[in-house]
């Protein structure tokens, strides 16, 4: 049989306090450090190694006009797309072609997901 003595009952309780205490500390060790999905998406957007997106597109992929000029004379307009509305096969397939306006980045299969994410879900432009 094994004999615990008061001390030894006394250490465990210590042990244990310290343990409950830690546990309650987790949330704040560990949760400050990290962002959140949207956080991410977000950061993203406006930093995908390379011009943001949102340079162009707008804060919330909304769309918008990235110049004036004149051409032969009359004024025009280079705008960049709503791209809030579209489907995620045409969403990837737009961000691994070649463009005339539009830089091309390399970006992970995972990277354009969250961008995607971000413009469809988050910005919540047209809902
Ligand atoms: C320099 C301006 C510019 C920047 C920066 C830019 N785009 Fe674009 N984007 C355009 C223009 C203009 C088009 C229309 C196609 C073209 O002429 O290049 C376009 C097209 C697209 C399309 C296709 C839209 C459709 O209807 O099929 C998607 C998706 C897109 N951009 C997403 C992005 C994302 C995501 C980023 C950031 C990683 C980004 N763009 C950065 C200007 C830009």
């Amino acid at each position: 049989m094994v004999d615990i003595n008061e001390d030894e009952k006394f250490e465990m309780k210590g042990f244990f306090i310290v343990f409950i205490l830690f546990l309650m500390a987790m949330p704040s060790l560990f949760g400050e450090d990290f962002i959140t999905q949207k956080e991410y998406a977000q950061m993203l957007y406006s930093n995908p190694r390379g011009i943001g997106c949102n340079k162009c597109h707008g804060e919330k992929g909304e769309g918008g006009i990235i110049a004036h000029y004149l051409q032969k004379g009359k004024k025009a307009t280079l705008e960049a797309p709503n791209i809030t509305q579209l489907s995620k096969a045409r969403f990837f397939k737009a961000m691994n072609i070649p463009h005339k306006v539009m830089p091309t980045y390399f970006l992970t299969a995972q990277e354009v997901n969250s961008l995607y994410y971000y413009v469809s879900n988050v910005s919540n432009v047209n809902k």
